[in-house]
């Protein structure tokens, strides 16, 4: 353990990256954590994703942010120190950490293991989140070198596992594989996914590994060649909606601007369903005429929320037993505005993810 980390009171040293203001640059920022409770452990950082939720956070698009912001809920590294009741972790453990850090514990969603939906509205965001189990805190996240976490949402990751590839499993990975469990995804099912970034890929990755036939809606044929060596069907465009003959079972959209969702809806078969993960920005969020939902009718649309801890380990051991893992490319630090400009302009691959081994 590093006495160096440690202030007198037992609080938490952590460096991390910070925005100041919605349209700041990101910039070193030195600040503390709660201590190590019982039930805690203390994760020195290796590799944080940077997930599209990051840049709409970080540029208050879903509402006013705190700031100082230190986005990242996409976490993996190795415990340092654990708390004194701590089971499931050992010092010198693989972690990961996703988008939750803390809830209630006791409500009917809690005790399934659905805790981003507690009913006592005391689901604990990893960034920018209010801490009522801290002093009401401001929650920093993963561009940082270190972090403190309740056991009970950390996720156990084997010593072998490749720690770069882990961290986008903790969001991109969970948000993904939960609609296409809850939608019952099997041998022969038609899916399409919309939106082939960070998320796009996983869910490919995952429903082609459950037997499904997959299709992708890209915003342009950039990314073919790459889709079709994954085993993806049918490469279409957003613009060739009119043209798609064949119907789906599923549809997940992980489009994270303004788009129509009605000629979505036209291609799902009867009974089939749409799973909405993307999250636009609050003023050009998407909405539906309940004229033309209702003539639609026979089909189901749902919005679907990261997934709980329960069903992230499940997904964690899935993706290391398939060999299913993000296409990432490594940064620095230092890197990450450069990041956020080319998730936004159309420039980036998948998943960057940032090597906080350099900070
Ligand atoms: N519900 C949840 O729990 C949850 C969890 C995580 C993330 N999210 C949200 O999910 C969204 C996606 O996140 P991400 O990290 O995957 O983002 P990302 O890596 O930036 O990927 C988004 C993809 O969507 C594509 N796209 C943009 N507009 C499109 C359109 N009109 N038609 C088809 N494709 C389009 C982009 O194309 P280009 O490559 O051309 O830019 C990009 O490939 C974000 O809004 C994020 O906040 C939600
Ligand atoms: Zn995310
Ligand atoms: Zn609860």
């Amino acid at each position: 353990m590093n006495s160096k980390i440690f202030l007198e009171n037992g609080r938490i040293k952590s460096k991390g990256y910070a925005m100041f203001s919605k349209d700041s640059k990101f910039t070193p920022f030195e600040f503390t954590r709660h201590k190590i409770g019982k039930n805690d452990i203390l994760i020195a950082i290796k590799y944080a994703g940077i997930c599209h939720s990051d840049i709409h956070t970080a540029r208050s698009e879903w509402g006013k942010t705190t700031y100082p912001c230190v986005p990242g809920h996409e976490i993996a590294g190795e415990v340092i120190a654990v708390g004194e009741n701590v089971s499931k972790f050992k010092i010198g453990d693989y972690a990961g950490v996703g988008c939750m850090v803390n809830s209630c514990g006791e409500c009917e969603a809690c005790k399934k293991s659905q805790e981003q939906f507690c009913e006592n509205g005391k689901t604990i965001y990893t960034y920018n989140s209010k801490d009522i189990f801290h002093n009401n805190e401001n929650t920093y996240g993963g561009y940082s070198n270190n972090i403190v976490v309740s056991e009970n949402f950390a996720i156990n990751v084997p010593k072998d596992a490749p720690l770069e590839k882990i961290a986008p499993l903790l969001c991109a990975g969970i948000t993904t594989y939960s609609p296409l469990k809850f939608s019952n995804v099997k041998e022969g099912s038609n899916v399409a996914i919309a939106g082939f970034g960070g998320l796009g890929v996983m869910a490919v990755k995952y429903a082609i590994k459950m037997g499904a036939k997959v299709s992708i809606f890209a915003r342009n044929e950039k990314k073919k060649t790459k889709a079709l060596a994954m085993g993806v069907s049918n490469f279409y465009t957003s613009t060739d909606k009119d043209i798609v003959k064949e119907r789906f079972d599923l549809i997940i959209s992980t489009i994270p601007t303004h788009y129509d969702l009605l000629p979505y809806m036209d291609l799902l078969k009867y009974g089939g369903e749409m799973a909405i993960v993307g999250l636009p920005p609050h003023d050009i969020s998407p909405s539906i005429n309940i004229i033309n939902l209702v003539y639609k009718a026979g089909k189901k649309i749902y919005g679907s929320l990261i997934g709980g801890i329960k069903e992230t380990q499940e997904m964690l051991d899935f993706s290391i037993k398939n060999n299913i893992y993000p296409e990432i490319e490594i940064i620095k630090p230092s890197e990450i505005d450069k990041a956020y400009e080319n998730l936004t302009n159309g420039k980036a691959n998948f998943r960057y993810v940032i090597n906080m081994n350099d900070i």
